[in-house]
């Protein structure tokens, strides 16, 4: 038996193969927006790829053939060395006298640490600060100048007369004794006064190990405590204001280099 009006049960409005095509393309857009959706990024341009790859690319070519011209051996002239330091080659920095070299170490720390209230004359105000020029105490013993230092000092000063609030602060916080022997040097031979003398870093260092050994040590100095105990020079060699040193150790050298 043969069914002739049998057809497919479908419209023949309907064409399959368009349709089917949309459900599937609306599907996948639905499926891409749920992604976006969920991790937060858009999709990026094929463009914007291709342009990054460019760029890349060029760079990458521009700078490996630059690159490869930068080499330490091509970049310095042959023979180029660093510029030595002031007067110095290889071997350091020229020696100096160590009178100079002495009171140039001791100018640097006179102007961070004293310079602000005994003015950059030294002389003082008259009022608050005394006069470090022609002081006895800075001209005369040296441990009693390096304790006035060290621990500061509750006055009165050497003239008798206290000045400001009557007390100096110490300091010797953070000290060396090449910077101690320095700013005692540099104080005695300067301003108008005119010692002649170095006080040594080995002095410097004495002075350090009486300071510690005070009875009252941590406070200052008074008048009546610098006459009773410290009413002397620093033991050490002697330097001879002309001898050659090294300008940063003070070590005393041989001979001048060239
Ligand atoms: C904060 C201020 C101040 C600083 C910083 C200071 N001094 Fe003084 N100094 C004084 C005062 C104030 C006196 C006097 C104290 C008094 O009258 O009791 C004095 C007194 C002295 C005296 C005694 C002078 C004399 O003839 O009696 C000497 C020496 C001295 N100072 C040296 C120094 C040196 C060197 C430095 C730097 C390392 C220094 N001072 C830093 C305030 C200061």
């Amino acid at each position: 038996m043969s069914l002739p009006n049998q057809k497919p049960d479908l419209e023949d409005s309907i064409n399959v193969t368009e349709a089917h095509g949309r459900v599937v393309r609306e599907a996948a857009a639905c499926a891409r927006e749920k992604r976006i959706a969920e991790n937060g990024s858009e999709p990026i341009s094929l463009w914007l790829i291709v342009a990054c790859g460019l760029v890349v690319a060029t760079a990458g070519g521009v700078l490996g053939s630059v690159g490869s011209g930068l080499s330490y051996g091509t970049m310095f002239r042959e023979g180029y060395v660093r510029t030595p330091p002031p007067g110095g080659g290889e071997e350091g920095p020229k020696p100096k006298e160590a009178l100079a070299a002495y009171s140039a170490k001791g100018a640097k720390i006179y102007s961070a640490k004293c310079n602000g209230c005994h003015g950059s004359d030294a002389k003082g105000d008259g009022a608050n600060f005394p006069s470090l020029v022609g002081s006895k105490w800075v001209l005369g013993e040296t441990e009693r100048f390096a304790m006035v230092i060290l621990n500061g000092l509750q006055g009165p000063t050497s003239s008798g007369k206290t000045y400001g609030a009557g007390v100096m602060p110490a300091q010797g916080a953070g000290l060396t004794p090449e910077d101690l022997a320095g700013i005692m040097t540099y104080v005695r031979n300067n301003f108008g006064n005119a010692k002649g003398d170095v006080i040594t870093a080995e002095m410097a260092k004495a002075a350090m190990e009486a300071s510690d050994k005070r009875a009252k040590a941590g406070q200052p100095v008074t008048g009546t405590e610098l006459d009773a105990d410290h009413l002397k020079n620093l033991p050490g060699e002697p330097l001879d204001p002309k001898q050659l040193v090294d300008p940063i150790s003070l070590a005393p050298v041989t001979a001048a280099k060239p």
